[in-house]
């Protein structure tokens, strides 16, 4: 990826910001948000400002990291309370992906390393400073690696269909279903893509049309209930998506519509592919069944996108924002340290130790 990368989540060491795309207002506007407060922070994880599993759990680091800096707590101790306030709310933005957990598990376990060596306040800051980056600097290097593992699964003139933005601002870099994509491109592949416009959020439509046009990528966008006529037509090859987590089975939460497309992909006998660090895969859930799913606010399907409303006033809605494609449906889990087959749960733990 070239002079058109956008870096959607990073720190301002200058003025100790948060420094976000705000995405909700792609494609229309590029603005940045510089946010201080990890009020501030778990309102732009929750309204999607920030979104994407490895973005979220990066915002999240940088969060904590943030809240600690300007603390004038008088020993290490004091500064381990602040900090786990400001973790746990952080971990009460969004349920499903569990980068967020493990970005915050992780600056954790760095802050109490630093506390059981004995470190200075100021050391302590500095070490969670360092962690923070580097969350953010192995997640690029992480999704690249996953692009090439993906890549060789791939031919030339193939066409590819995704579901939701699982691309570079979703990241740190690169994306992880968009990697191969945008790592394709570079070496000439000429993919054609199918963009899913992903209901109701529209997150293929806004996100991932917008990313894929301006790297100069051949997309098409269409509305989740067209991807059974253009696999039928025999316009996709493979399928690409994200994921928030996986289960120790290979059970997959995504964004919802995902599990139809899975089952849709096998009807019509073209392999479906889930991009997947392993830092979103959760061996602590046995099955989908352990994930929790996110349900979101009824306005998001009745008005959001409409200049009127769309839906009676007092109609019921229900709005889970991820679905379960279960691990009979999915080719191969492809990760930062290779592929995964079916039997994922021997074949995800031996990434694990690889
Ligand atoms: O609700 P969102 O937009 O955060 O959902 C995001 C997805 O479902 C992505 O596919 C997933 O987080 C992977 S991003 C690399």
């Amino acid at each position: 990826m070239g002079a058109n990368v956008i870096q959607s989540v990073r720190l301002d060491d200058v003025n100790d910001t948060l420094v976000l795309l705000d995405q909700t207002l792609l494609p229309g506007k590029t603005q940045f948000l510089n946010l201080k407060t990890v009020e501030e922070i778990w309102d732009a994880i929750y309204k999607l400002k920030v979104r994407g599993a490895p973005a979220i759990g990066i915002a999240a680091a940088y969060g904590v990291y943030l809240a600690v800096k300007p603390s004038e707590a008088a020993d290490v101790r004091s500064l381990y309370e602040e900090f786990k306030k400001a973790k746990e709310y952080l971990a009460s933005s969004r349920p499903t992906a569990v980068n967020l957990f493990w970005a915050l598990d992780r600056m954790e376990s760095c802050f109490i390393g630093e506390m059981n060596a004995g470190r200075t306040v100021q050391e302590v800051k500095e070490a969670l400073h360092a962690e923070s980056e580097n969350i953010r600097d192995e997640d690029a290097e992480v999704c690249e690696s996953i692009g090439k593992h993906a890549l060789t699964l791939l031919k030339p003139e193939m066409g590819l269909l995704t579901h939701c933005n699982a691309g570079a601002i979703a990241t740190a870099k690169y994306g992880t279903a968009l990697a191969p994509i945008y790592l394709g491109e570079e070496q000439g592949y000429n993919f054609k893509v199918y963009a899913d416009e992903t209901r109701p959020l529209l997150q293929g439509a806004r996100l991932t049309a917008w990313e894929l046009e301006r790297a100069g990528v051949d997309v098409t966008l269409i509305c989740d209930n067209m991807a059974s006529i253009v696999m039928k037509e025999g316009r996709v090859q493979a399928v690409l998506v994200g994921c928030d987590r996986v289960a120790a089975n290979g059970d997959t939460a995504n964004k919802i519509g995902t599990s139809g497309v899975a089952i849709l992909a096998k009807h019509y006998n073209i392999p479906f592919y889930v991009c997947a660090p392993l830092s979103t895969v959760d061996l602590s859930c046995a099955t989908g069944d352990d994930i929790e799913i996110e349900n979101r606010r009824a306005e998001e399907i009745t008005e959001e996108w409409y200049k009127m409303r769309m839906a009676p006033e007092d109609i019921k809605v229900y709005n889970p924002a991820f679905d379960v494609t279960d691990h009979s449906l999915i080719t191969a889990i492809i990760t930062e340290k290779g592929l995964a087959y079916p039997g994922y749960e021997g074949s995800l733990k031996a990434l694990f130790d690889k």
